[in-house]
């Protein structure tokens, strides 16, 4: 039987924090003259020393389990697309899934740039039309002020921290996600880049000094490739699923550059009612960028039942992802009953402290029971 995979939650995170253009303009040699008109940019959000990749990812993510009233645990898949991970390893993708409870899910990072989000949607969508899945979480997700360089005017005043979430469900009705188009460009990868802290430049106190776990981007160059790559992934996107630039109801951009943006818009032959920008409030937040923005236009009642959108990035690697979607969840959303509520407060809390939990009842009996460390097996 033909699966189709819906959207049916979406959740958002920011920090509190926010950081105006005026607050940079203490700090490095730059302007909110300069920084709104060449970029859009008006505040950004920051990560308190408590907010991490994986703390914005679950608030997200509970958000959108609270939205498509699903239970955790019947979760199969989770990926989360950022570049600003908890660690290297384990995922973040698994940290969520003990955070959450999600028990029965597989879990993986997917790192594509700023494009991490709607690649992770449309390979997550892949797994649910296949029938091999039935219940995806895709998050989007950074804390980029931890990779940026304070002092570097050029990239600093560019990016923010948040996180985006949203429930992909498996039903037999026609909609939801109508087509994907993932692409990658290897040939760019220097163009956007954190050189350090990998195999080939691992932690050194030479690396550290030389500013290699920072951020380093051409500018320029990916402004480039970023105006013409827009417009193609949307166009490739929409004639996969039957459609053109005039069936869109709403284009969901990548939120780099407002001037990217309004170049997409020229070139689409869209009119400004028809994109979604909140770029000026959160700057742009890499992975995280495509599902607030979401986020937003669903709660801003822009997006209504049927309307057609395409979700479209770009960023590292290079790479780029557009997926079209047919919006096919009825607004507003019914409040789930308060015994679910109750249960699913109950998992998250449980949850917290599980894994604690079980440590120290394994401390506890190896003492009791002389237990040797390899008896866990
Ligand atoms: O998310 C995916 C990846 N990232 C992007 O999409 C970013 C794509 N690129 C851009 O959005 C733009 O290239 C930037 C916003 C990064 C830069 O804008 P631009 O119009 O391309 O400026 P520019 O790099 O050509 O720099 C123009 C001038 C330079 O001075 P000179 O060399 O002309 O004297 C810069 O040094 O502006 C200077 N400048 C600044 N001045 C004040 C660069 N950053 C700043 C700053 N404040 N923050």
């Amino acid at each position: 039987m033909t699966q189709y995979a819906h959207i049916v939650g979406w959740g958002k995170y920011v920090p509190e924090r926010v950081l105006t253009n005026d607050d940079l303009s203490q700090m490095v040699n730059t302007s909110d003259e300069w920084i709104h008109s060449r970029t859009g940019i008006r505040e950004r959000r920051i990560a308190s020393e408590q907010e991490t990749t994986a703390t914005m990812s679950v608030a997200a993510a509970q958000e959108a389990l609270r939205v498509a009233d699903v239970d955790p645990a019947n979760l199969d898949l989770i990926i989360v697309g950022t570049i600003t991970p908890e660690y290297l390893f384990p995922s973040t993708a698994c940290l969520v899934q003990d955070a959450l409870g999600a028990r029965r899910a597989a879990a993986f990072d997917l790192s594509a740039g700023c494009s991490g989000f709607v690649y992770a949607l449309g390979m997550a969508s892949h797994a649910l039309t296949s029938g091999a899945y039935q219940l995806a979480l895709v998050i989007g997700a950074e804390t980029l002020s931890r990779i940026v360089d304070w002092t570097d005017r050029r990239t600093c005043v560019l990016f923010g921290d948040g996180a985006g979430a949203v429930v992909l469900q498996a039903n037999k009705h026609p909609g939801g996600i109508l087509s994907s188009v993932l692409g990658a460009d290897g040939s760019g990868g220097e163009l956007l880049m954190l050189p350090g802290g990998g195999s080939r430049l691992p932690p050194t106190l030479d690396s550290v000094t030389n500013g290699m776990h920072y951020l380093h981007m051409d500018g320029r160059r990916v402004y480039r490739f970023a105006s013409k790559i827009m417009v193609r992934a949307t166009r490739q996107a929409l004639e996969k699923a039957g459609l053109s630039p005039q069936d869109l109801s709403l284009l969901i951009p990548h939120q780099a550059n407002q001037r990217i943006i309004d170049s997409a818009a020229r070139g689409l032959k869209l009119e400004d009612s028809q994109v979604f920008v909140n770029l000026d409030r959160y700057g742009n937040t890499s992975s995280a960028s495509v599902p607030l923005a979401l986020c937003e236009a669903v709660e801003s009642r822009r997006v209504e039942r049927d309307d057609t959108l395409v979700l479209v990035g770009f960023g590292a690697g290079l790479t780029w992802a557009a997926v079209t979607v047919r919006w096919s969840v009825p607004l507003p959303v019914a409040a789930p009953p308060r015994w679910r509520v109750a249960v699913r407060w109950a998992r998250y809390r449980w949850s917290a402290v599980r894994r604690r939990a079980l440590n120290f009842l394994w401390w506890l009996l190896e003492r009791l029971l002389f237990l040797r460390p390899e008896d866990k097996d």
